[in-house]
């Protein structure tokens, strides 16, 4: 929409780069779940939308997470959105929600990003994308 998520995707593909990591920026509206299965970590960036939905092009991706099984996955949920509106990146905690119950691991806490990320939150994007790393070298 405005571009604050790509921008938080930037980020962490950056960090995730920087460790060497082999790395893809996909848009969820092009995204089929059945390609999580050959990940070893994926990180969900996400805005939210009217009264705390995900956005309309990541639905059919959200619906398709409902019978997923992910057991061998490392994820992490990250996004933005307006404390203006009620639900506050509430499309990040459904995310979360669904990824948790596809037995895949959270490798780290999700991150709410109030609109474009700004220095405090880049740090905290990088904080956020180590503790994934250092989860998913636990396996
Ligand atoms: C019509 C509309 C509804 C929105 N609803 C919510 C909402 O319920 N909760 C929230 O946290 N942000 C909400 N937002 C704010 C967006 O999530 C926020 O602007 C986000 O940074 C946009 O991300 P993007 O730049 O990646 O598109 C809404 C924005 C619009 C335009």
């Amino acid at each position: 929409m405005t571009g604050n998520d790509e921008e938080i995707a930037k980020i962490v593909t950056r960090e995730l780069e920087k460790n060497k990591v082999d790395t893809q920026i996909q848009e969820m509206e092009f995204v089929d779940a059945d390609e999580f299965n050959d990940l070893d970590i994926l990180v969900v960036a996400s805005y939210t939308y009217d009264d705390g939905e995900v956005p309309d092009g990541a639905m059919d991706l959200y619906e398709d997470l409902t019978e997923a099984k992910f057991p061998n996955l490392v994820y992490g949920v990250c996004g933005s959105g307006d404390t203006f509106y009620e639900d506050f990146c509430s499309a990040v905690d459904n995310f979360g929600d669904k990824l948790s119950n596809t037995g895949a691991r959270e490798g780290a806490k999700s991150v709410k990003i109030e609109l474009f990320p700004e220095d405090k939150d880049v740090e905290r994007l990088i904080q956020f994308t180590n503790d994934i790393l250092a989860s998913a070298n636990r396996n």
